[in-house]
């Protein structure tokens, strides 16, 4: 028995990107999950990509965490405790590593999405997405 079509597009979110400027990071809903989708500045993406993985508490190259370099999709929940980071709203603080910050406990993710430093023991989460043209990715 296949999933119906309704059921199928529960388990999916399409999101516009069109609109997220440089620089900026949206959060969407993806299974009454958060998940944040981050438009990476040519920076970002060089700090993410110049890391020596054997600083990494989790070691994941930042190609493996891409599928286009200036955008990164990760799951907005702490891999500690399950608070959700700041980081994607304008003025939020970024941590250290200038991804997202826990405040819970004080985890501090990089521009990869991730764990530098603090309790939480594993990056944030890629979920499965895919681009389903220039403008926009379905989560899920
Ligand atoms: Fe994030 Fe504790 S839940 S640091």
């Amino acid at each position: 028995m296949n999933p119906s079509a309704d059921v199928l597009a529960l388990s999916t979110t399409e999101v516009d990107i069109s609109q997220i400027a440089v620089g900026q990071a949206i959060t969407v809903k993806w299974r009454g999950t958060p998940v944040f989708v981050k438009h990476r500045t040519e920076e970002e993406i060089k700090e993410a990509e110049d890391v020596n993985l054997a600083d990494l508490r989790d070691p994941q190259p930042d190609s493996a965490r891409v599928i286009e370099p200036q955008w990164l999709v990760v799951v907005g929940i702490c891999t500690h405790l399950g608070c959700v980071p700041l980081g994607t709203k304008p003025g939020d603080q970024k941590g250290d590593f200038g991804g997202w910050f826990c405040p819970c406990h004080g985890s501090h993710y990089d521009t990869s999405g991730r764990i530098r430093r603090g309790p939480a023991p594993e990056n944030l989460v890629v979920p499965p997405y895919a681009f389903v043209d220039d403008t926009s990715i379905q989560i899920g």
